[in-house]
This record gives C-alpha cells, sequence and structure tokens, in this order.
C-alpha cells in the first residue's frame, strides 16, 4: 500500500503492474529529455540578438524538428501497445471473482465455489483497531491464491464504480447492466489495498478494497470454512 511521502508507484505485486512501472520509467525518461532539450532551447533565446541578415529559411532544420518528435513518439508507441494487449490477455484463469459495485461498498462472490458471495464495507475510523488503516480497511476482505491466474469480473448495481488495485495494476470500470473483465496474477504474499476510483456519489472515499494474497492450500482451507458455514 501507499504511505506518507510516497510519490511514485507502489511496489509492484504482480509481472503486469511491473511492466507498467518500466513502461513509466521509460515514458518519463523521455520526457525529461524532451523537458531539458526545450528548456535549453528556451533559455538561449533570451540571449538571441537577431543580427543574422542572411537568415530567411532553414529547410534542414526545419526537416528535422518535425521528423524527430515522429520517430520519439514512435518510441512510447509501441511499448504502449505492447502493454495494452499484454494487460488484454487472458491466461486460463484458476479463480474468477466477481466484484459488485454499489453506493458505497462492493460485494463478492466466488462463481466456482458454490457461490460464496458477501459484502465488504469500510470499517469506521471510530471502530479501527489501532493496527488498522484508516479509510483503507474492510470487514471481509477477498482472499485469493497468489502464484496462480486470477479472472476478475466487474459490474455495478447502481452507478458507475471503479475496482482499482494500484500494486496488481488493476483498474476496471463497474458498470450497471455490463459486465468488464480483467485479470492478474499476484507474485508475493500479502495485503493489497485499493479504492473505488470512479467519483460515484458522496462516499465514494470510503469503498476501500482489500485482498488477501495467500499460498494456495491457505486459499482451499479458507474456501472449504466457508462452503459449510
Ligand atoms: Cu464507487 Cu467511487
Amino acid at each position: 500500500m501507499s504511505t506518507w511521502a510516497n510519490l511514485g508507484l507502489q511496489d509492484s505485486a504482480s509481472p503486469l503492474m511491473e511492466q507498467l512501472i518500466f513502461f513509466h520509467d521509460h515514458a518519463l525518461l523521455i520526457l525529461v529529455m524532451i523537458t531539458v532539450l526545450v528548456g535549453y532551447l528556451m533559455f538561449m533565446l533570451f540571449f538571441n540578438s537577431y543580427i543574422n541578415r542572411f537568415l530567411l529559411h532553414g529547410q534542414l532544420i526545419e526537416m528535422i524538428w518535425t521528423i524527430l518528435p515522429a520517430i520519439i513518439l514512435v518510441f512510447i508507441a509501441f511499448p504502449s501497445l505492447r502493454l495494452l494487449y499484454l494487460l488484454d490477455e487472458i491466461n486460463e484463469p484458476s479463480v474468477t471473482l466477481k466484484s459488485i459495485g454499489h453506493q458505497w461498498y462492493w460485494s463478492y462472490e466466488y462463481s466456482d465455489f458454490n457461490d460464496i458471495e458477501f459484502s465488504s464495507y469500510m470499517i469506521p475510523t471510530n471502530e479501527l483497531e489501532t493496527d488498522g488503516f484508516r479509510l483503507l480497511d474492510v470487514d471481509n476482505r477477498i482472499v485469493l491464491p497468489m502464484n496462480s491466474q486470477i479472472r476478475i469480473l466487474v459490474t455495478a448495481a447502481d452507478v458507475i464504480h471503479s475496482w482499482t488495485i494500484p500494486a496488481l495494476g488493476v483498474k476496471v470500470d463497474g458498470t450497471p447492466g455490463r459486465l468488464n473483465q480483467t485479470n492478474f496474477f499476484m507474485n508475493r504474499p500479502g495485503l493489497f489495498y485499493g479504492q473505488c476510483s470512479e467519483i460515484c456519489g458522496a462516499n465514494h472515499s470510503f469503498m476501500p478494497i482489500v485482498i488477501e494474497s495467500v499460498p494456495v492450500n491457505y486459499f482451499i482451507n479458507w474456501i472449504s470454512k466457508n462452503l459449510n458455514s
């Protein structure tokens, strides 16, 4: 999760988020180079005294500063497209989780396991334990196995919500009457926090998401415990 003074991206917990971070750094580096170059040129303009009487045109420089930006854009476009299609790839998921956005909480269904379903509300500040995270912890966490491909189906019951987990690189809108799909793969255990990121009403800020990433046998235990109750 994000803590104070964390201005960059969160540490990734999935291969796709790792790729997203690589792309972010790549694009940022290009951005810095452009900013430095343009900044230098603009600064040097202050010292231009306009004394060259014979300077009427410059075919070569015009050619360069037209084609060069196009070439630079190609170096952003192709990695971006690669990532776009990589994010959309579904690799034979072993578990499917359906998350439904409501005003203002999420509810979840494990349709693979005889319809385990529950809703997940934010824990109000005055009911928090001392080790709880304010505005981020929920009463019922999602439990999912690590090192497995997981499919997420997102929809909503009232208005548009967005199911977003920064550490996993997942951000999918839940829209009433539609069923959106995405997938992820958690490569380490832990708690991964997320929030709704579609302005969905007065308590938009108060519908967080918590995923408990556990080893597969723990997950099977959790499932069988919930099947019996
Ligand atoms: Cu749900 Cu914002």
